[in-house]
């Protein structure tokens, strides 16, 4: 049986929710998966594919997860691997930010070339208030949690499809 790492950085579980679910995805897939947080990984090297999932915050993906593909930098040019990012503001925001969003995985990129990437609408704590809302250009009665689990189910067949190759 092949064997997948999801790592993944979260703050508020949001991220590894989303990883949970490809795991479950993984386990249909017949490959064995770990989930683990970037922090509690000192290793990939027993893996036959990485992916790593991480919140965007600042419009960026966060520096953590970067420098989680630097450090393992020379594993990863080896071993088949894939990024996702998650944002809240991906589809809801002015296009201003929105555009800075999708180029968030592209420092990642330029350090490990990934099979696959992909972007998830996120998730908050609770609805946005007014000023940062206006600034944003998020609409009011926006729902706090954005996750579409059917976008990340079609993401996941398709990195699979890309690894069973
Ligand atoms: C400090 C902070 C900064 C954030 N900055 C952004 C941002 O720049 N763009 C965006 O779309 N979402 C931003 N978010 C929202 C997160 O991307 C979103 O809530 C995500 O789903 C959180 O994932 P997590 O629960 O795995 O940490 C931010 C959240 C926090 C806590």
């Amino acid at each position: 049986m092949k064997k997948l790492l999801i790592a993944y950085y979260t703050e508020t579980n949001t991220t590894k929710e989303i990883a949970e679910a490809i795991g479950r995805i993984a386990a249909e897939k017949e490959w064995e998966c770990d989930i683990k947080a970037l922090s509690d990984i000192s290793s990939v090297k027993a893996y036959d594919a990485v992916l790593v999932g991480a919140p965007v915050h600042a419009m960026r993906w966060v520096p953590e997860a970067n420098a989680f593909v630097e450090k393992h930098r020379e594993t990863l040019q080896k071993t088949p691997t894939a990024y996702y990012a998650v944002a809240y503001l991906l589809n809801c925001s002015r296009p201003f930010f929105q555009k800075l969003i999708r180029k968030s995985l592209d420092k990642a990129c330029g350090i490990v070339t990934p099979v696959k990437t992909g972007m998830f609408d996120g998730r908050v704590e609770s609805e946005f208030p007014a000023f940062p809302r206006w600034i944003f250009g998020v609409k009011p009665g926006t729902a706090p949690d954005l996750r579409d689990w059917e976008a990340v189910e079609k993401w996941t067949k398709a990195l699979f499809d890309i690894l069973d190759k």
